[in-house]
């Protein structure tokens, strides 16, 4: 089967068998084009919720299918490539949020959404890069502890000097790799371009070029603005889909080196083999998982929706 065909049975057989597609920005422009949905961690944990299908198939990483099943559980939800997974969600479990708690009495406990659905159980609220800084502006609380991402935290405490914040977690590694020397030599190189880059970047890069947004925030920058040359700092799938949708505009990587590899491991086969019953994991919660995840994740909806 070539790609053409494959996409062909794909649509036809999510239509068959009741199946929704979601798919993260960072996933191949092939499979965009088979999702019902496209979009950040945000816009995919409210899609969770409004997908009528009785099934949903997470084109992503673990975390994403986690939501999905916490937000719809009578649903069954699959992960199409079962080792997507987020380097940073493995970096912090319940038990360590379970003794910063006793540390930082007092403190609000706020987790970004990239963490395992057994840490949200210990969490106050959940955030995403686009939803953050509009929900703790919210929050009555003014001491947040946040994990487990230091450079999104830092971008976020920027933006409040207000509130105290405390910071725990290691942050995104691929993001980790551009550098200042990055966003000089992309000054030099491409003095006409706007530089674009999401939050999980580090605070020298974050605070020294144009735009700083959520990974649909920089699609819907740069798809709108009238510039016409763009630096993209973020995983660097988010450079060649706008590529292929604004021809008529220049984007540049960057880094070569903002690569995450588990958000670009899933291929269209996955896809189909998840839809044939050959491939994908479905992901199962238990309902006390399930009742104590959610709450966290309900907040966020209800103050960044
Ligand atoms: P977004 O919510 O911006 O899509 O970010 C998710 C992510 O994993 C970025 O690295
Ligand atoms: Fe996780 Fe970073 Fe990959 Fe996003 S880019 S999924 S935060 S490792």
């Amino acid at each position: 089967m070539d790609k053409k065909q494959m996409q062909e049975e794909i649509l036809r057989l999510k239509k068959e068998k009741d199946v929704c597609i979601l798919a993260h920005a960072y996933q191949d422009h092939e499979l965009w084009e088979v999702a019902d949905y496209m979009g950040d961690s945000f816009g995919l944990s409210l899609q969770a919720q409004k997908a009528e299908q009785s099934t949903v198939i997470m084109c992503g990483v673990r975390f994403m299918a986690e939501t999905v099943k916490t937000l719809a559980p009578e649903k069954r939800v699959f992960l199409a490539n079962a080792d997507a997974d987020c380097p940073m969600a493995r970096q912090m479990g319940r038990e360590d949020v379970l003794e910063l708690k006793k540390q930082y009495p007092g403190y609000t406990v706020c987790a970004y959404i990239n963490t395992t659905a057994d840490l949200k159980r210990a969490v106050d609220v959940i955030v995403t890069s686009s939803s953050a800084v509009q929900i703790i502006e919210k929050l009555p609380e003014d001491k947040i502890l946040f994990v487990p991402d230091p450079n999104l935290g830092g971008w976020i405490a920027g933006q409040m000097p207000e509130k105290t914040f405390a910071f725990f977690g290691d942050g995104c590694p691929s993001h980790a790799e551009i550098t200042a020397a990055d966003v000089e030599r992309a000054r030099r190189e491409h003095p006409d371009a706007e530089i674009l880059v999401h939050p999980e970047c580090r605070k020298e890069v974050s605070s020294a070029v144009d735009y700083v947004g959520s990974t649909t925030g920089i699609l819907k920058y740069a798809r709108e603005s009238d510039r016409s040359e763009f630096v993209i700092g973020t995983e660097n799938s988010i450079a060649r889909h706008l590529s292929i949708e604004c021809p008529d505009k220049t984007f540049y990587e960057l880094s070569p080196k903002c690569v995450c590899h588990d958000m670009r491991i899933t291929t269209l086969e996955d896809v189909y083999g998840c839809l044939t019953g050959t491939s994908g994991e479905e992901i199962f919660l238990s309902e006390e998982e399930i009742a104590e995840s959610r709450r966290p994740i309900d907040r966020m909806i209800e103050l960044g929706g």
